[in-house]
């Protein structure tokens, strides 16, 4: 059974909607045969009824045979009694049958009363109205009715409702049938599209999706299945450039190793050699560590524990750590932070942060010049300014350049040491702390990177 869900949902509805259409069919079957028999019954008493008001008006022979020619031709039989039950004159010869019905031991109300009222076993029905002159009963009116008639049209009326029956039952069987279908047939859909996924094949279409909650659960495996997609293909990217990066070193490693183990190499090259290959290891390690410190970032679980301290102290640190390289390359290092402006941060992360963006801006940049770091708290946020004279990036590389083992210039990069790596770190981490990066940059002149990042809780500079 494919459509087990369809099939489940219809018959429970199915279950659901015969019970309650049985009650109600029941009830009104019932009340309508009640009514149809209770105002036959009520029929023959009127007349009945009216034929005794007319008797006690004048209890002649003559009357008493007027009324009973005027019911001759009517369906009912009346029978007029005296006051010991027996038959005077009657519309049509009174059978035994009938007399038996007629029998009676008490005496009935002035207003008449329904004798015999089983119309499924009696072949009649019987009214009787007593004949009350000078308070004294002087006879009966008795009205008969054929049983068999009232048996007829309720049995018309059976008919009629076990074709009502059959007909709601088909129609609710229709109606649930299409309403569950329906209902499962975007769910149906969605279950072979995620089977799909599940075998791999991303590239998905759900056909005509509707403006309803079923049409947001499929609208949203649709997008599951393009992120899906987005994310294997990044992987593949990514492996594709790491399989690279790692290619390239090895190669230098293995000829270096190569020339170093040859007999014939002079002892001089041979130094040489050794000096880069442990270079070229040394760069490999470090290409390694933060990719695995990259890794880590990536992780969920990694988390950034927040510290309310000036903001100045991780950027003095960086400046202190820098100072000899700095002095090496006669780069000039400006910075300007207000005293008492406090952030929200993680030090070791944030240290890390303005550590890789000197470190570029050092190595991308031309001897004596000068780098610049300007903090300057805004109305919402704090921006952290890392600008240099150096360089720059060309505009169609600034939207990868926080992509992972982005570079512009692969070779200038890995003459620095670059693996491309510096920059996704540093947005992974300005974005646990809530915060954005962006740069700018003009080919020639220099690069800028900026920082912003929210005043969390509320207003953050405190005066020592
Ligand atoms: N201040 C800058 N001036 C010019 N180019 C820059 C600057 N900062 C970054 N870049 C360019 O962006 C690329 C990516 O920078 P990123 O810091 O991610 O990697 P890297 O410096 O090459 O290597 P890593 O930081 O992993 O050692 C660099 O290779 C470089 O081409
Ligand atoms: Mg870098």
């Amino acid at each position: 059974m494919k459509n087990k869900l369809s099939l489940k949902i219809g018959l429970l509805f199915f279950v659901f909607i015969l019970i309650i259409e049985s009650i109600l069919f029941i009830f009104l079957y019932f009340n309508l045969v009640n009514d149809r028999v209770d105002e036959l019954l009520d029929g023959i008493l009127i007349r009945g009824d009216n034929h005794r008001d007319v008797l006690e008006q004048s209890f002649t022979e003559e009357t008493v045979h007027h009324v009973a020619v005027m019911e001759t031709n009517a369906p009912n039989t009346v029978a007029i009694t005296d006051e010991h039950n027996r038959v005077i004159e009657s519309s049509e010869p009174v059978t035994s049958e009938m007399a038996s019905l007629m029998a009676h031991t008490d005496t009935g109300p002035h207003e008449g009363r329904i004798l015999s009222d089983d119309w499924r076993n009696d072949p009649y029905v019987v009214s009787e109205s007593p004949i009350v002159i000078n308070d004294e009963i002087e006879g009966y009116v008795y009205m008969l009715s054929d049983a068999g008639n009232i048996r007829t049209i309720i049995n018309q009326l059976t008919n009629q409702f076990i074709l009502a029956g059959i007909l709601t039952l088909a129609l609710t069987a229709g109606t649930i049938f299409l309403l569950t279908r329906f209902i499962t047939a975007p769910i149906v859909r969605m279950r072979e599209a995620t089977e799909r996924m599940s075998k791999g094949e991303l590239d998905i279409t759900l056909g005509y999706v509707r403006n309803d909650e079923l049409g947001e659960l499929e609208f949203s495996i649709r997008k599951l299945a393009q992120d899906l997609e987005k994310v294997k293909q990044e992987r593949n990217d990514f492996l594709a450039s790491i399989a690279h990066e790692l290619r390239t070193p090895l190669t230098y490693l293995k000829g270096y190793a190569d020339m170093a183990g040859r007999e014939a190499t002079k002892e001089k090259d041979r130094a040489e050699y050794l000096v880069i290959l442990k270079e070229e290891a040394e760069q490999l390690n470090k290409l390694v560590n933060n990719l695995f410190e990259l890794a880590k970032l990536d992780q969920n679980t990694f988390s950034i524990e927040k510290q309310r301290l000036p903001i100045r102290q991780p950027i003095d640190a960086v400046a202190k750590m820098m100072e000899p390289l700095l002095k090496e390359k006669g780069i000039t290092l400006n910075i300007r932070c207000p005293e008492d402006l406090y952030a929200d941060i993680d030090p070791e992360r944030f240290q890390q942060v303005i550590l890789n963006l000197v470190d570029n801006a050092v190595k991308y940049s031309h001897p004596s010049s000068a780098i610049q770091i300007i903090v300057a708290e805004g109305e919402n946020e704090i921006t952290i300014n890392v600008s240099d004279q150096g360089e720059g990036i060309a505009k169609h590389h600034l939207p990868y350049l926080f992509d992972r083992l982005y570079r512009v210039d692969k070779s200038r990069s890995r003459e620095f040491g670059g693996s491309g790596i510096g920059l996704a770190i540093v947005k992974k981490i300005i974005e646990a702390h809530g915060g954005s990066i962006e740069a700018k940059s003009v080919v020639g002149k220099g690069t800028e990177m900026i920082i912003s990042l929210k005043k969390t809780c509320g207003d953050m500079s405190i005066n020592e």
